[in-house]
């Protein structure tokens, strides 16, 4: 049983700690940085603030002193193959060494994406995990870098544990590394690094295998014989291995299904975003070339996803919630959903369905980790961000290329294009037009104190109209999260309309430079017409309210966001 291999191999990595080979721990003095306080997904900052000396040694040093006692445990350890990527693992590894680790699983060429990463934790029941990846941002040597702590159920860090080791960071003076040349991870086996064991092991394989469990392989590799064709754009990050074993090879979709599939420490270049604006040429495709079925992509870790119909682009809050209202076709749903969850500036689609269905539907603040307890308290089945998040309880990390695998199987067993599966949706369930507008590169002033006089002015606002539209009520978001009872405040502003309509204001965690002020649009169509242009019409009277209510244009002297998705 998986537990006695487990106590077995408890009892083995105490042996080899006790007769390996000794090798030499430095104990190195350093200072404590100021910035390795952890956002929305771990420490993320530019290449160059981690390439300082002592900045990965010092903040590695405070996940491992403020994740609990390591000796004689096991780490899983990889990363989305960016730049900086090969040197920061090495050190990983030979910190962990010195601290006690006994076993280490890292990823050949130290590449894992981060869905693949907790699937790993979950299936060894491993302490935890170290992935390197800074998502979605470019990478390359002028580009970002980032460093998160996934604990033992192999979701992120919760933010006890985050604070704590921001906290610990700001204090530290010492690091442990042992003294040793690089392991070779280019092949596959064990090294033994002073009595901690360093296992290579391949990055697809235990996730190809968890997917074969989920979905009906057979049924999707039936929907390719007969002639289906889809795009899947890697973005030269890491699906590109995944995506290549498990569409191609498993499933036999044709050679080229996968484009952009060798992951480079650039990402190529492009930026690593699935989203209409920098995936746009696969929007294109699907406009142009009615030969294809489907279109997606992930982003730089793989834990995103964007899905692509013959002529529609599918927002990710749509997708959540056409997944829910089709996952009794899946046969790891098949016997029914616990509930959902919804970050809280995701459209409210699946709400509707969550209602069809009788399930519960929590609302979280922004952040995978929100999910973390209530998909360990068996409350949700199913969650999703406007992020081009979706996930389950598969694994506790939101899951790029299981949705795209979630859409195939629900394409394959309903026999009807995806398009015209979002359609009927929206027939069923009415449509929620939705879009997000980014300011990016704000000052941090100027978007402070925005969102601080709108906290304000929420007491004055319910009953006042703006154009067409009156607010019905509004607040700053809270949580109150159901498991543990913790509380998070100031989660974003919400202002709800009486016409079906709302706009959240939130400024962005994961930013590296400035601040980015999110504004995110949602109104709801009971009857919609049968076609699928986006959301913009129908926002645009939101998109004024919301202006006139923030004084976004006067404040932040844009006329225009940066980006619109
Ligand atoms: C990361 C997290 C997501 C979150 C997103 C929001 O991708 O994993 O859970 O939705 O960041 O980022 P933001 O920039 O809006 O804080
Ligand atoms: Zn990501």
């Amino acid at each position: 049983s998986p537990a006695s291999i487990q106590a077995h191999q408890g009892a083995w990595h105490v042996c080899l700690k006790e007769h390996g080979e000794p090798m030499n721990t430095n104990k190195v003095p350093t200072k404590p940085f100021p910035d390795q306080k952890p956002g929305t997904s771990g420490l993320r900052k530019k290449v160059k603030t981690f390439q300082q000396p002592h900045y990965v040694e010092n903040f590695v040093q405070a996940i491992f002193d403020a994740a609990g006692d390591p000796r004689g445990k096991e780490l899983i350890v990889g990363g989305d193959g960016r730049f900086f990527n090969d040197r920061v693992v090495q050190t990983v590894i030979r910190m962990a060494a010195a601290n006690g680790f006994a076993w280490l699983i890292v990823g050949r060429d130290g590449l894992l994406s981060t869905p693949a990463a907790s699937c790993i934790i979950r299936k060894r029941r491993a302490f935890g995990g170290v992935i390197l990846s800074a998502s979605h941002n470019p990478g390359g040597s002028e580009g970002d870098f980032g460093i998160k702590f996934n604990a033992s159920n192999g979701g992120p860090a919760p933010e006890s544990l985050t604070d704590a080791i921001s906290r610990r960071s700001s204090e530290i003076d010492t690091y442990s590394i042992v003294d040793a040349p690089d392991v070779d991870l280019s092949r596959l086996g064990e090294t033994d690094l002073g009595g901690t064991v360093v296992e290579v092991v391949d990055p697809v394989s235990d996730y190809a295998a968890l997917m074969e469990e989920l979905f009906d392989f057979d049924r999707i590799a039936g929907l390719f014989a007969s002639g289906f064709r889809m795009r899947f754009d890697a973005m030269n990050a890491i699906t590109g291995p995944y995506a290549r074993v498990i569409l191609e090879e498993r499933l036999g979709a044709e050679a080229g299904t996968v484009t952009n599939g060798e992951p480079l420490p650039d990402f190529g270049g492009r930026h690593p975003d699935p989203n209409p604006v920098h995936a746009r040429d696969l929007v294109e495709l699907m406009q142009r070339d009615e030969s294809f079925g489907l279109a997606a992509a992930s982003d730089g870790d793989g834990d995103r996803n964007m899905i692509v119909a013959p002529g529609m682009f599918v927002s990710p809050s749509d997708s959540l919630a056409v997944l829910t209202a089709n996952a009794h076709l899946v046969p790891a749903y098949s016997g029914g959903l616990a509930g959902v969850a919804r970050s809280m500036p995701t459209s409210r689609a699946v709400d509707r369905v969550a209602d069809s269905l009788g399930i519960d539907c929590y609302e979280t603040p922004t952040g995978w980790k929100f999910f973390g307890n209530l998909l360990d308290a068996g409350r949700i089945t199913l969650c999703g961000e406007e992020s081009a998040g979706t996930g389950s309880t598969h694994v506790r990390e939101k899951d790029g290329l299981w949705a795209v695998l979630f859409w195939l199987n629900v394409i394959a067993t309903r026999g009807m294009p995806a398009d015209e599966i979002v359609r009927q949706h929206w027939k069923r369930f009415g449509r929620h037009h939705y879009a997000r507008h980014d300011y990016e590169g704000l000052d941090q002033d100027v978007a402070n104190d925005l969102m601080q006089d709108l906290r304000d002015r929420l007491p004055d606002l319910p009953g006042r109209s703006f154009g067409p539209l009156t607010v019905e009520s509004c607040d700053d978001f809270a949580y109150h999260d159901p498991v543990d009872d913790t509380v998070s405040r100031h989660q974003g502003v919400r202002v709800f309309f009486r016409e079906g309509a709302r706009a959240i204001f939130r400024l962005s965690g994961t930013g590296t430079s400035g601040a980015t002020l999110r504004l995110y649009l949602e109104r709801f169509d009971p009857s919609p017409a049968d076609d699928a242009a986006g959301g913009g019409e129908p926002l645009v009277s939101v998109a004024r309210a919301a202006g006139e209510i923030s004084e976004l244009a006067a404040r932040t002297g844009r006329g225009s966001p940066t980006t619109i998705t």
